[in-house]
């Protein structure tokens, strides 16, 4: 059985081998004995050689730094093994996943198998080293920065490795950067952080004063502690002053003094081949003028381990030490009084005690001196200075995302990456810039291969490689720290996601109450995961997105899929309602479970919950997923039969959030796959769908045959939820196509057989709205045509009502628009114009997307208040936009609005293109509005043959089409025209029996103008 473990460095040793066979005793003792020093572990002996790797059972955020320092200590062990000179040996490391195995054998003889690439990369760059050197693989280098001075030894061919490998020698440690500057680029110009910057240049002008100051800058890692007081540093930096570094290491922190040495050196400018005599001089020169006190001198001499007078001193060890720490805080005095001091502290949770204690009377002694001292520090260390009035906390919070995204834009350069990766880095690293620095880096190396930018992200896939091999150690050295418990108890709950309840991972975990909490606990303490309430009813949140992946991608694939079946399991044994409320949870851990149908099943069970919710974008996703899963099933009528529900319930949604046109495709996938081996109910609905996306489309003509057949298919069924729709398509179709009397023949047989309860669930199938709101609204737009203003009114308000009483937006902005459009048709422009605006606003709200162009309607109403200019703006626009039906409404509108502003070419225009639409869709419902404005164009146009001929035309579509309202205005028009040519009494006889026909609506502009026309010819 495999550990869920992967060894991040293996270091493979082998001594020369000449050497006789009795010395590996020894030497596998000296190496065993000095890589475990560094954390390093023996996998394997084998004969002259020993493999080792880092990084686990335990992680450290510098295990490459570890092995490589491990390995150069090896070096220097073999040297020292008595009486054995000619012993040398060779090293390689290479860095990567591995996969590490159990203990094999017992006692000394005990090993682990560790299996993977990366092993074989060490031995191979083992056999490329010469005796007693290291070389090291290129990832390798990359996590060790410029902490190593290292030669480039080119791409090497290696056996067992296609593509060249690039190799490094190790030539020893190069001791002239800090940690920051050799692990981090710090190259991106720096990132918000303004007040941070104000306030330390702020205690910088009181320390100069002579008031010294200490700043303690706390942060997790990477959040940026070194990058402020280097950014401190660069302001300053014209200014005279002197800056006075110190950095404490990981592994130096049980080396006395180690930062204050590390500085003297590297201000002294020692060199790695310089002879003792020769840096001495160097100290000398170093140490300030006013500190060239001879006992002094000794001591940092010998704290240098340079050869030093200090033994003449005759001071007992307890005395020297206090005298030593003296001298190096004269050193700081004696440079404060020459000039001001920034003095920087970093790392200080990896201090060693002496240097705590040296930097407990620092903190002191620089409160009187122009002494600017910054300490930074982890949230581990709790700094004991706090309460002093001169010393202050600044704790570095995470970016907010407007600088998130800042960060990554500046790093990515010239390079193009799209708003959505850019999100999903700085969603996924949480303002950390270290981590933003690298995934975008990740994302940048992968970018070309989208796969790759995608796998790198991470999105769905949570691969282990969805964290940045640099940024891996550190998150896992962090989840190791705090023992195998939490860190199951970790990867259980990156399992079930970045945020899960306690209840949940109670029961997958399968651990007694007290020890899963004993193993939480670790994890909120270290700020790896935010707990909130408490157990039984807390939940809680990976801090880092990171945190999760790095937790997940340490979990193999096979025990991945059995923990998520797991989950699958206990979500549906024990939480049937959370199932319920969130169906996408099951389907997710189904899927990664690779429990394929049962995942397909529960996608579409998660969008029809969606869709129900009118999350249409969510639905999709979800609809999308299960689509794609369904690839990997083999032939069958019960994968076709789950394709084509999945197919309707992704068609329907698209209709409302995308429109009819992207409907389309998968209705008619639908439809080709239900003729073959689909349930009859799936035929109605795959048939009833291409209707609704052909008719939705503008396809009046070609919706005819298709509403038809489901008229003919549905007429002796029984089935009064099919036959209600079946009249719902022949309604709509005949609304469009010029037939208000048919139309209301259906919608009144469709308000007979409809009922809101029964008939629920239709609004989220067909169409995705409501077919008696859609009855009563169709209802109103054919009642006005056939000449009932009054009857059509009260049907539009009703339709608004049932849909605010469903509550179902999609049909509530159906109800507005055709609501609006009725006013418009009434000649109320104000009233139009607020449904119209409610409609668009819900619309955006919602993200629905409307049938009739809301922005169409919406211009309609400005031109019919004479509002020409932005109503022919809004017009154009909607009808450029709109897809569906209406075009040649809209345009009959933008005629009127450009005719009112003089534009009579352009209304020709308009109009034409109207009746060219109307011609080749078979949208003809409102071709005498064409006809009629076109011949009040041309008369105002002086054509008055012309125009006497087109409002002829209007009239007999308007009759043809039992339009009455239609013809009313037609023959008004007609009228006038007559009436100017002193055919008073033919004129008054053309309308008089038109307007006699009708019993209602007498207060509504057109009737009113009809009066007064018949007035003035009597
Ligand atoms: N405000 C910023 N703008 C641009 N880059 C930043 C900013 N803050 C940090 N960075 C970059 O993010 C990386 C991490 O920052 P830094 O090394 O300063 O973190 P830190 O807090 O010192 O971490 P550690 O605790 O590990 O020392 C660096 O490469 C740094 O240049
Ligand atoms: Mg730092």
């Amino acid at each position: 059985m495999f550990c869920d473990l992967v060894g991040s460095t293996a270091l493979s040793t082998r001594h020369d081998p000449e050497d006789p066979r009795e010395l590996i005793g020894d030497y596998h003792r000296a190496v065993t004995e000095t890589v475990g020093r560094f954390d390093g572990f023996v996998a394997k002996y084998m004969g002259d050689g020993v493999l080792i790797y880092f990084g686990y059972p335990r992680a450290h955020e510098d295990d490459a730094e570890r092995a490589v320092s491990a390995a150069l200590a090896v070096i220097e062990a073999v040297g020292r093994l008595p009486a054995r000179e000619d012993l040398r040996v060779r090293l390689g490391i290479a860095t990567g996943l591995a996969v590490v195995g159990d203990l094999i054998g017992e006692g000394a003889a005990q090993e682990r198998g560790v299996v993977g690439e990366t092993p074989n990369l060490a031995a191979r760059l083992q056999a490329l080293a010469t005796p007693n050197t290291l070389v090291i693989a290129e990832a390798t280098r990359r996590q060790i920065g410029e902490l190593f001075d290292l030669e480039d030894l080119g791409p090497q061919q290696l056996a067992g490795f296609a593509e060249p490998q690039r190799a490094w020698r190790v030539l020893g440690e190069s001791g002239e950067v800090s940690r920051f500057e050799a692990l981090r680029s710090g190259e991106t110009p720096l990132v918000g952080r303004d007040e941070e910057i104000e306030l330390l240049g702020r205690r910088w002008e009181q320390a100069k004063s002579g008031e010294g100051r200490v700043v303690l800058i706390s942060g997790e890692p990477g959040i940026g502690k070194s990058r402020l007081t280097a950014a401190l540093s660069a302001r300053i930096e014209s200014e005279p002053h002197t800056r006075l570094r110190y950095f404490c290491s990981p592994h130096h922190q049980d080396s006395a003094l180690y930062p204050f040495i590390a500085q003297l050196e590297h201000a002294a400018g020692f060199a790695r081949d310089d002879t003792a005599d020769a840096k001495l001089g160097k100290l000398r020169a170093l140490l300030a003028p006013g500190t060239r006190d001879d006992h002094d001198i000794a001591l940092l001499s010998e704290l240098l381990s340079l050869p030093s007078s200090a033994a003449d001193l005759n001071l007992s060890p307890q005395r020297k030490r206090e005298k030593l720490l003296e001298a190096l805080l004269n050193q700081l005095e004696a440079e404060a009084r020459r000039r001001p001091v920034l003095m920087v502290f970093e790392d200080a949770h990896w201090i060693d005690p002496t240097s705590r204690e040296l930097l407990d009377l620092s903190v002191d002694r620089v409160r009187h001196l122009p002494v600017l001292l910054a300490i930074t520090f982890r949230p581990e260390f709790q700094p004991p200075w706090g309460g002093l009035s001169y010393v202050m906390n600044l704790t570095l919070n995470r970016l907010g995302e407007r600088d998130g995204e800042t960060l990554v834009h500046k790093l990515a350069g010239d390079a193009a990456l799209t708003a959505e990766i850019v999100g999903e880095i700085v969603e996924r690293t949480d303002g950390v810039p270290l981590f933003v620095e690298e995934l975008t880096k990740a994302v940048l190396e992968s970018a070309g291969q989208s796969d790759r930018v995608t796998a790198v992200l991470g999105a769905a896939s949570h691969a282990a490689q969805s964290v940045p091999p640099t940024l891996h150690a550190s998150l896992m050295a962090r989840l190791d720290r705090l023992g195998p418990a939490p860190k199951e108890t970790a990867q259980i709950g990156a399992v079930l996601g970045r945020e899960f309840s306690y209840e949940l991972i109670e029961a997958v975990a399968q651990r007694p109450e007290r020890e899963l909490q004993a193993a939480l606990k670790p994890l909120t303490d270290a700020g790896l995961l935010f707990c909130r309430g408490t157990a039984p009813h807390a939940s809680y949140l990976f801090k880092h997105a990171l945190v999760q992946d790095a937790a997940y991608g340490t979990l193999l694939r096979a025990r991945r899929r059995e923990m998520h079946a797991r989950v699958a399991g206990v979500l549906e044994q024990h939480f049937a309602d959370l199932v319920e409320r969130q169906p996408e949870l099951l389907a997710h851990h189904l899927t990664a479970a690779g429990k394929i149908e049962r995942a397909v099943d529960q996608w579409l069970k998660a969008g029809q919950h969606a869709a129900e919710q009118s999350a249409y974008l969510e639905a999709i996703a979800h609809l999308e997923r299960g689509l794609d899963l369904l690839q990997s099933l083999p032939e069958s009528p019960g994968r076709d039969g789950r394709e084509i529900d999945l197919q309707l319930a992704l068609a329907g949604c698209l209709l409302t959030a995308k429109g009819a046109a992207a409907a389309k495709p998968p209705y008619m996938r639908a439809f080709d796959l239900a003729e073959s081996s689909g349930s009859p109910q799936q035929r109605f609905d795959a048939l009833y769908g291409v209707w609704q996306a052909t008719n939705m489309s503008g396809g009046s003509a070609a919706a005819s045959p298709l509403s038809a057949r489901l008229l003919s298919i549905t007429e002796d069924e029984g089935d009064d939820g099919l036959r209600l729709q079946a009249l719902h398509s022949a309604w709509a179709t005949s609304a469009f196509a010029g037939d208000p009397a048919k139309t209301r023949e259906h919608t009144d047989a469709g308000r007979l057989l409809y009922d809101p309860e029964k008939h629920a669930s239709h609004r989220f199938v067909y169409g995705s709205h409501d077919p008696g709101a859609c009855a009563l609204l169709l209802g109103a737009w054919a009642e006005w045509l056939l000449g009932y203003p009054e009857k059509a009114l009260a049907s539009s308000a009703d339709s608004v009502s049932l849909a605010e009483r469903i509550a179902h937006p999609f049909t509530l902005s159906l109800a507005l628009t055709f609501g609006a459009v009725l006013h418009l048709n009434r000649r109320e422009p104000e009233r139009a114009l607020s449904l119209a605006e409610a409609a668009e606003a819900l619309a955006a709200e919602q993200r629905l997307s409307l049938p009739f162009e809301p922005g169409m309607v919406h211009g309609a109403a400005l031109v019919v208040q004479s509002a020409a200019e932005e109503a022919i703006a809004r017009i154009r626009e909607g009808v450029t936009k709109s897809t569906g039906p209406g075009r040649p409404y809209g345009l009959a509108f933008l005629a009127e609005g450009l005719a009112q502003h003089g534009d009579l070419v352009g209304a020709l225009a308009a109009l034409q293109e109207g009746l060219e639409i109307a011609r080749s869709s078979g949208e003809h419902g409102w071709d005498a509005e064409l006809h009629r404005l076109a011949g009040t164009v041309l008369l105002a146009e002086n054509k008055l043959n012309e125009g006497q001929a087109s409002l002829q035309q209007a009239i007999r579509i308007a009759q043809v089409q039992q339009a009455k309202s239609l013809e009313l205005r037609a023959v008004c028009d007609l009228a006038r025209l007559w009436g100017e040519q002193g055919r008073r009494t033919e004129a008054h006889d053309l309308v008089a029996p038109v307007y006699s026909w009708f019993t209602e609506g007498f207060d509504t502009a057109d009737l009113k103008e009809a009066k007064a026309l018949l007035d003035q010819l009597a």
